[in-house]
């Protein structure tokens, strides 16, 4: 990279004052562009792989067992990369993931009182094609529930796995978040980590909603939630304890 700061600073001098004054403005503008397109997000998975890479060790190192659970796993695509990364660490048995494969199911009031850009049917996936490309790439690690998941009759499918390590929740919705936070709690194995994307996405009135709904589950299942890190520009992770 050409930017001359940059070059500056790597040379070991501090950049003083007398450098700084002999930058020009044209100088500056070409840094700020390249410094843009350096960190700029490459791709809108970005912040999901840096997740499950950030995680691997973490897992490995405190023998963490479990398995995978994203709700709201549209094309699985993220459920994909958990598979490619994490899977060497044998600590994770199934990736299970959840969606209605229509997109958004029906907003309810709190939905549009906090996120007033979201629409029913938004992120709608085939869940043929899904399935498929499940199969192709994950083989038996790979599971797919169908439905709305604020219902019982389809979250209580996940019955059958027992412990969940590695949770994900990517589904927008203020109420569609609540269910998952209440089913997966106190599901959670402790030193398990939970994933929300959507941590700074309920914000609209100038109240964190999700943060806010996030503290009150883990009050009702007297478990805590220990930041774990912060991936830009909406997703917090956490580390669950009892
Ligand atoms: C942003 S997309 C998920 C993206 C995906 N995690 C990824 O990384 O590629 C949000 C998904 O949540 C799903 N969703 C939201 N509320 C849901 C609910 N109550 N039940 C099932 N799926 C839901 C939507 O259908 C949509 O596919």
């Amino acid at each position: 990279m050409k930017i001359q700061t940059k070059n500056i600073l790597e040379s070991g001098d501090s950049l003083d004052h007398e450098q700084h004054e002999s930058l020009t403005h044209s100088t500056t503008v070409h840094d700020i562009k390249e410094l843009v397109l350096e960190l700029d997000q490459k791709h809108f998975l970005e912040r999901k792989v840096k997740f499950l890479l950030d995680i691997r060790g973490y897992l490995k190192l405190n023998d963490i067992k479990g398995n995978y659970v994203e709700f709201g796993s549209y094309k699985s695509e993220m459920q994909y990369a958990a598979y490619e990364i994490l899977n060497s660490t044998h600590t994770i048995e199934k990736y299970i993931g959840l969606d209605t494969f229509k997109g958004e199911p029906t907003l309810r009031l709190k939905d549009r009182a906090h996120a007033p850009h979201l629409e029913k049917e938004q992120f709608s996936a085939s869940y043929q094609e899904t399935e498929e490309f499940v199969k192709k790439y994950l083989g038996d690690s790979g599971f797919l529930i169908k439905g709305d998941f604020r219902h019982k009759k389809v979250v209580s499918k996940l019955d059958s796995f027992d412990d969940f390590s590695v949770v994900v929740i990517d589904c927008n919705l203020l109420s569609s978040i609540e269910a998952a936070l209440n089913y997966i709690i106190p599901r959670t194995v402790p030193g398990g980590l939970i994933f929300i994307d959507d941590f700074y996405v309920n914000c609209s009135q100038g109240k964190l909603a999700t943060e806010k709904a996030f503290s009150k589950i883990l009050k009702k299942y007297k478990k805590k939630g220990s930041k774990h890190s912060f991936y830009a520009p909406f997703a917090h992770s956490f580390i669950i304890t009892d």
